[in-house]
């Protein structure tokens, strides 16, 4: 049982081989990626990844990404190398994708929770891989929050979350990414998006022109292909409502929602360039940049729960690009709570 967890610099090389010690000997380090931080464990070792969940309190039908420092190790996990995985890993590796395929016998089953296919990641981030290379073994990463809350993109973050539940968080700085990566399945005979992410899909499509965005039927709800995709997620602690239509008209309702509320109980998250003067309005980036709207999401979300609030309504943008990786997330977060205003013109 662990009373305190400590940040760990990672500008000292010896706190990244103190942490690939933890993981080597079958211990839980959190650990930077681009995207957001990961709870890392040895994903060779069962036990390891099986206090992942518990640490978590991740639904066990939900599997892991594996973490690897160099592409050919991709060959040593999978039973077969897809025709399309050298183009996607030459254009997109080290990065936000996460390619699915089909493993052999040296990944657990409770890595795939039971699937017979397991992600795979090289994350761009330095820190990341110099942990790998020194663990020696893919390191199985979900997000280092406890299921259902926003992920976290600094170290402080997974503190908040995680104290006193494992020995150290790598601190390696701010992600930059901000949103998780790509989940892309190229397992089968059709590329499938089955959760958007860093890597949008105009990008997928130039160098796979059939690649498809994962619909999941409702005779699949209780077996998703991407498991992760069925839980709420990403959620503040009070309930979020996503607003979806043009800026002005968005920003519009959410200002009459905010005034006319009594006691200053609700909130709002926005875009900069739309946003009104009031003590609980959050921005994250100016309506025409992704890239800082999925820099500051999660962070944003983080600070409505130290505010005294009942109800938050939030700005979704588009989903061109990154923004179809935002939008998911913010509906996700938001649950089934919509007003939908892009039919107002
Ligand atoms: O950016 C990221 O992907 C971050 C960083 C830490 O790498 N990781 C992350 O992990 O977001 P997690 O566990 O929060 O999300 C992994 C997603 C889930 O939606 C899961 O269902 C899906 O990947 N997944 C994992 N293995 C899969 C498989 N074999 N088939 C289909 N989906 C899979
Ligand atoms: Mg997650």
């Amino acid at each position: 049982m662990v009373v305190k967890t400590k940040i760990l610099s990672s500008k000292d090389s010896e706190n990244i081989r103190a942490c690939a010690d933890i993981i080597k000997s079958g211990g839980l380090v959190a650990i930077p990626t681009e995207t957001v931080y990961g709870l890392g464990a040895n994903a060779l070792d069962a036990r390891a990844v099986a206090s992942i969940f518990v640490t978590k309190g991740r639904e066990s039908d939900n599997p892991l990404i594996a973490h690897i420092a160099d592409a050919d190790d991709v060959k040593s996990l999978v039973s077969e190398i897809p025709e399309v995985f050298e183009a996607l890993a030459n254009k997109f590796w080290p990065g936000p994708l996460t390619l699915v395929m089909k493993k052999n016998d040296t990944i657990p089953y409770n890595v795939t929770a039971g699937l017979d296919t397991v992600a795979i990641r090289m994350p761009n981030h330095k820190v990341a891989l110099e942990l790998i290379k020194t663990c020696g073994c893919p390191v199985a990463a979900p997000s280092a929050n406890p299921s259902g809350k926003p992920s976290p993109t600094k170290a402080e973050h997974v503190l908040y979350d995680l104290d006193g539940k494992i020995s150290y968080i790598l601190d390696g700085g701010e992600c930059c990414v901000g949103v998780e990566s790509t989940v892309l399945d190229i397992s089968g005979e059709t590329p499938q998006i089955l959760r958007p992410g860093g890597v949008t899909f105009d990008e997928l499509k130039a160098i796979l022109p059939n690649v498809k965005i994962y619909m999941q039927s409702e005779t699949e709800e209780l077996k998703p292909r991407s498991p992760g995709m069925k839980y709420r997620h990403y959620a503040p602690k009070a309930p979020m409502t996503a607003i979806l239509g043009k800026p002005e008209k968005t920003a519009e309702y959410i200002k009459s929602c905010l005034c006319n509320c009594k006691g200053n109980k609700s909130a709002a998250l926005m875009f900069s360039d739309y946003a009104f003067d009031h003590p609980n309005v959050i921005t994250f980036g100016s309506s025409d940049n992704y890239e800082m709207q999925a820099n500051r999401l999660y962070d944003a979300l983080r600070m409505f729960d130290d505010m005294d609030i009942t109800e938050i309504y939030a700005q979704v943008p588009d989903e061109q690009g990154l923004g179809h990786a935002i939008a998911n997330r913010m509906k996700k977060a938001a649950g089934d709570r919509a007003v939908d205003l892009t039919s107002v013109l």
